[in-house]
């Protein structure tokens, strides 16, 4: 018995008439539903699965996923996040052949279900791209903010099997930010900082994120702004905050048109200090320099092409470029992966430093992203954060400078 109201159709779908799939993703989409107080189901236009590596969903996982690929095939567009390895070139990155077999057999059971294999956690920049005021059921906190935030769709942070039955019913509990009220922003955050690097967009998302916790922010103060820092700032606002939504005037549409919230705080030079002395470890030698985390862009991996070309990644430190396979696509075309597997760069496409199993591999990790020095932290590595430069030159030299 649910407090929802479903329509004919969807009480049949529950009763089991479009098999078992079917039937458990209503019962997990009807629980929810009733846990949040949600009147009804509402479709969705796409969904974003995570939970795609072997290393987090381990035997029962995989098990769980092939009873629903039995008769499961979803009903709207749904990409992947970033499995364990990537899928093609797994023992360049020293992933084992046990594990491999394990992850095709993860993908393979997405695949029965009709899910395009993209292993990205920038699933806006390879095609799943929603329109404004979409409603969508995405799992992957950098991309539920970024689709929030930067685009306009409206979504719940998803788990992996909430957002696959959505994907199988092709709706979702219209609760939390599917809802005008829940979105409206509860603080302004006043911005008076220069941000001068990559980088010092994951420390303003940690920043920002520490001091607004829950609540919606409404960001004033940003000058210029681009597609790389958005997505960079989007991962860690949510990683070392917790709401996966914000209004940064001149980028999310409408923001101009929310009411100002009665609190505001303001974000100075001494908090971006601040966070990248909580972020970086005292460590000097570094073993793994891992850039894209969200997935690189083209304009990334033009970048770190041009920086590491006529060079050598260090003896004793591997250099990973972690990215869509359809971005590696392209840097190919233009020569840019070339460039960078001349100098001993290693591609790591549909995988990333936090689903891989690295537990144990690496001891010291650098990166140019916040939410990268925070899952590596739980992999036991010492981290540093910095610029594209910084982290090209540590790749090369196998020490962090500064
Ligand atoms: Fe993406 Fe992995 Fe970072 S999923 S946001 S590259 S931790």
């Amino acid at each position: 018995m649910t407090c929802m109201q479903l329509t004919k159709q969807e009480q049949k779908m529950l009763d089991g008439a479009e098999g078992y799939a079917v039937r458990k993703s209503m019962e997990i989409l009807v629980a929810l539903g009733d846990i949040y107080g949600a009147e009804s189901l509402i479709k969705v236009g796409s969904v974003q699965v995570a939970g795609v590596s072997y290393h987090n969903l381990g035997d029962a996982g995989l098990e769980f996923l092939n009873e629903l690929a039995k008769d499961g095939r979803v009903k709207v567009l749904t990409t992947l996040n970033p499995a364990g390895m990537d899928l093609e070139d797994w023992r360049n990155l020293g992933i084992s052949p046990d594990f491999a077999e394990k992850q095709n057999l993860v993908i393979e059971a997405f695949r029965r279900m009709g899910i395009l294999v993209t292993c990205t956690c920038t699933p806006y920049l390879i095609g799943n791209l929603p329109l404004y005021g979409e409603h969508i059921a995405w799992s992957e906190s950098s991309a539920v903010t970024f689709a929030n935030s930067v685009i306009g769709a409206k979504t719940n942070r998803e788990g992996g099997p909430s957002a696959l039955a959505a994907a199988f019913v092709g709706k979702t509990p219209c609760y939390g930010l599917h809802l005008d009220e829940n979105r409206t922003p509860d603080v302004h955050v006043q911005v008076n900082v220069k941000l001068a690097k990559l980088s010092d967009w994951g420390a303003l998302g940690y920043a920002i994120g520490k001091r607004a916790e829950n609540e919606v922010a409404y960001i004033t103060g940003i000058k210029t702004v681009d597609m790389d820092d958005l997505k960079s700032f989007c991962a860690s606002v949510v990683t070392y905050g917790a709401k996966p939504l914000f209004y940064m005037k001149g980028v999310t549409p409408g923001a101009e048109l929310q009411i100002q919230p009665k609190e505001t705080i303001s974000i100075e030079q001494v908090d971006i200090k601040n966070a990248y002395d909580s972020i970086n470890d005292e460590v000097s030698d570094i073993e793994l320099v891992c850039v894209g985390c969200p997935h690189c862009s083209i304009n990334e991996i033009a970048k770190v092409s041009e920086l590491i070309k006529g060079k050598a990644v260090a003896k004793g430190t591997e250099f990973w470029v972690a990215t869509s396979r359809s971005a590696k696509q392209l840097a190919d075309k233009r020569g840019y992966v070339e460039i960078i597997e001349k100098a001993g760069g290693k591609f790591a496409c549909d995988t990333c430093m936090a689903v891989a199993p690295l537990k144990g591999r690496f001891k010291s990790l650098a990166t140019t992203s916040a939410k990268g020095c925070f899952y590596s932290r739980q992999n036991n590595m010492k981290t540093k954060m910095g610029s594209m430069e910084e982290c090209v030159e540590a790749a090369v030299t196998g020490k962090w400078k500064g």
